[in-house]
This record gives structure tokens, sequence and C-alpha cells, in this order.
């Protein structure tokens, strides 16, 4: 398979690699760089479990080529955390008890993620709609509903 040369930043690290034309984002991601953070689920674009910002956009990295990623600022849950303190999203579905399994906690975070960095301050249905396409087999969705409300709060309080 031809192989092509891609750079971009990954949670602000410099990458550059030769992929294989045609690999996923959340292919090279996971098995070329090592971020293990976006979850390969339905790998056809309907569980949300890959969601990762792409210059600050919601993706779906398993429908993303990575060669179309060429000098883009890429952020997955991998790369929230800073020294040691977790993101306020991440410490708010802990709070919450908004994962059992977990394997949908990345997507859902980045979700939030997106709506929170347009929206800090969102409505229920808000964060209802921003959530709508990442899906959870064992929540019940509600404790993440109350994670993201949660962070939104303590996001207008850190900044009052
Ligand atoms: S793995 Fe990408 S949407 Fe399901
Ligand atoms: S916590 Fe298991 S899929 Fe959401």
């Amino acid at each position: 398979m031809a192989k092509v040369p891609v750079q971009f930043t990954l949670n602000g690290e410099e990458k550059a690699e030769f992929v294989d034309s045609g690999a996923t984002l959340l292919k090279v991601v996971r098995d070329k760089l090592g971020d293990t953070s976006p979850k390969s689920g339905c790998n056809q674009g309907t569980c949300g479990a890959c969601s990762v910002l792409v210059d600050g956009e919601l993706r779906l990295s398993c429908l993303t080529l990575a060669e179309t990623c060429e000098g883009a600022h890429i952020v997955t849950t991998g790369g929230l955390a800073k020294d040691g303190v977790l993101h306020p999203l991440q410490r708010a579905f802990m709070d919450e008890f908004a994962a059992q399994c977990g394997f949908c906690t990345p997507g859902m975070i980045m979700a939030a993620k997106a709506l929170l960095d347009r929206t800090p301050d969102p409505s229920r249905d808000e964060v209802v709609e921003a959530l709508s396409g990442n899906i959870c087999r064992c929540t019940g969705y509600e404790p993440i509903i109350r994670a993201v409300l949660t962070a939104a709060r303590a996001n207008s309080q850190n900044a009052a």
C-alpha cells in the first residue's frame, strides 16, 4: 500500500509520519502514535466512541482520513489532563459516576468539550443535543448529562 507523509500536532506534540494512503485518523492515532484514548467502536460513524477534535471541530476519527489532517491540531482525551490534573470534564465524569464500562467516555468527553468550547453555559437540552451522536450502553445517559452540566458550572466558577 502506498505511504503518504503527514504532519500534524497531537495534543500539542508535533508528529510527522508516513501513513498508509486511506488509513483513518483513528488507526494512525491508536496504532502508530500509541494514543488509545479514542476508541474503536462501530468503525462506521454511528457510535461516537472515536470522537476527537480537529482544529477545534468535533470529528469522528474512524471516518477521517489521516492524510486529510495535514497541518491540523488534533486533540484527544489523552491530552486533556495537564500536569497530572484532570480536565474539569474528566473530574466531573468521575464525581458524577458518569462512566460504567467507560468505553464511550472518551468520545462523550470530546463531544462535551466541543460543546463547552462554543457554549460555556449550555442548557440541558443543548447538552442532550451535543451528545446525541454518542452511544452509551451502560449509564442511561443521565449521569453523563449531569457531569457535563457540572463541568460547565465548574468552568464558570473558575472564570468568575
Ligand atoms: S468508532 Fe467512529 S463512530 Fe463508532
Ligand atoms: S459507560 Fe459503558 S458504554 Fe458508556
